[in-house]
């Protein structure tokens, strides 16, 4: 079944298709792009290299789409949103096990994320049915000078095309988590995967084919980013962009122009331990929260900031589960696995070295063979070390000790990409007080950062993103508001 299901997307030449109009198609650039994978270094796949004048093709299908597209009815939306879901669980496995060849996901995260992303579909066209469905009525006569002659109906109408960039961490959950709340809204969406992740974004877009979606409601274009990346993200047709992905984001906003914008951008996640948290949790959650899916995720704990009273209890605690975690590849479900890139590798290494020369003490060894670094723990970690204040976005977790929470809050405000950050404390009012002065998107209170439930507001502060994301809020974010006044005629008003 599998087979038939995917044999269109792949093209004789062994090159993954894109797909436009309903269609599978080769570019006419004849070219393609490698896909490496990242444990063994080596080319996994290749896609299309698109061109512009494939973008321009798509943007004007898209367009002319979406006329008709947002005609449908919110109940038929909605039941092909269903119908995606349930293929997406239904073909779980192959889209996982591109997860584990692009991205080096450990498989059994990889199966979570597409169904995390089926459950995030059936919930959206459960949400968008309501949601969208709800207008107001306005009378004239609250306002001072006005009678009650005029009524002002508003209405949430679509965007247009929405442009959707999901990033390598989570090609498919971050792609649908953009997708279904566009379509459900009313648009069309092109999407552009990420480089690593884009055949199982692939995969994923022919769910969405197989659903019956009518042609050109959702196009995925592939190629490279030197080539179409700006020319997709100025691109006049584009009425939003939702982005997740790393500083790439920012020349995005500054260029994108007169659209909506949905950005999330990471963040440098802080976790404060007071000198009453229950250790044993807290050592929990930060081992789980810094150190899955290798560090690789925006939410990931990136620092620790312990209260020096109970630091060396708390650290007597994390560093035993840090050395039980597996090493290795991602097809045997171990935990820490391959960081997506050598560069990426490089610029860890480089945090790493960092620190060592300016005197971090090291509770696990750093180790190193071509992508996979060994989780690696560091101690008194001071402001003047890069790890203080940048995201490694791999298995390495810095921790400060801090005399004081004061300055535990002070060091996380000084931080720009300001996505989540978490305390642990027994004292539910000392909770609070933390949390209201930490200035970032979201704080949890004794557990680790973490973006779900997907229905959660979902959102950073400064250099960390654009706008509120979770399904709610995206559904709300990819709509404007439509009014249309009823002006009453005075006499017939007036016998009234
Ligand atoms: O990497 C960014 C993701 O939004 C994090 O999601 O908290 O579910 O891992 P997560």
């Amino acid at each position: 079944m599998a087979s038939d299901f995917y044999g269109e997307i792949l093209a004789p030449s062994g090159a993954y298709k894109y797909f436009i109009n309903g269609d599978w198609k080769e570019s006419a650039s004849g070219k393609s792009v490698a896909i490496v994978n990242p444990s063994t270094r080596q080319t996994a796949y290749n896609v299309q290299a698109c061109t512009q004048a494939e973008v321009n093709e798509m943007f004007e299908i898209s367009r002319s789409s979406q006329k008709q597209w947002a005609q449908t009815p919110l109940w038929k939306r909605a039941e092909l949103l269903k119908k995606a879901a349930t293929l997406l669980r239904e073909h779980a496995l192959p889209i996982a096990s591109c997860l584990v060849t692009e991205i080096a996901k450990p498989s059994r995260d990889s199966m979570t994320e597409v169904i995390r992303s089926a459950d995030l579909l059936d919930y959206t066209a459960e949400e968008g049915v309501r949601v969208l469905g709800q207008g107001k009525i306005l009378n004239s006569d609250s306002f001072p000078g006005n009678g009650r002659n005029k009524l002002c109906l508003v209405s949430k109408v679509a965007l247009g095309v929405v442009l959707a960039i999901p990033p390598f961490n989570y090609p498919v959950n971050l792609a649908v988590s953009k997708i279904g709340p566009a379509l459900m809204a009313g648009n069309v969406v092109v999407l552009k995967p990420p480089t690593q992740g884009v055949v199982a974004g692939l995969h994923m877009a022919q769910c969405f084919h197989k659903a019956g979606f009518p042609k050109g409601v959702l196009n995925v274009i592939t190629g490279k980013g030197s080539e179409i990346g700006d020319f997709l993200t100025t691109h006049p047709s584009v009425n939003c962009i939702s982005f997740t992905g790393g500083d790439t984001g920012i020349s995005i906003s500054k260029k994108a122009g007169m659209v909506p914008l949905q950005m999330e951008l990471g963040g440098k996640d802080v976790c404060i331990v007071c000198e009453d948290a229950n250790l044993d949790l807290a050592a929990k959650h930060i081992v789980k929260g810094g150190f899955s899916y290798s560090g690789q995720r925006c939410t990931a704990v990136k620092l620790v900031l312990v209260h020096d009273k109970v630091a060396d209890e708390l650290v007597s605690k994390i560093v035993p589960q840090v050395q039980k975690l597996s090493v290795g590849m991602p097809e045997n479900d171990c935990d820490i696995t391959p960081v997506i890139s050598e560069t990426s590798a490089n610029f860890i290494q480089g945090l790493v070295l960092d620190a060592k020369e300016k005197g971090a003490k090291f509770l696990t060894e750093f180790k190193r063979e071509g992508n996979l670094l060994w989780p690696t723990l560091l101690d008194h970690v001071t402001p003047a070390m890069r790890l203080a204040w940048e995201e490694p976005f791999g298995p390495v977790l810095p921790i400060v000790r801090v005399q004081t929470v004061e300055q535990a809050i002070e060091h996380c405000n000084k931080n720009n990409i300001a996505l989540q950050g978490c305390v642990f404390t027994q004292d539910i009012n000392r909770a609070i007080m933390i949390s209201d002065a930490m200035e970032t998107g979201t704080v949890q209170i004794n557990a680790a950062p973490a973006r779900g439930p997907d229905h959660f507001p979902f959102q950073g502060f400064r250099d960390s993103g654009i706008g509120s994301q979770g399904i709610t809020n995206s559904l709300e974010m990819m709509v404007k508001t439509k009014s249309t006044v009823i002006n009453l005629e005075a006499e017939s008003y007036a016998m009234g």
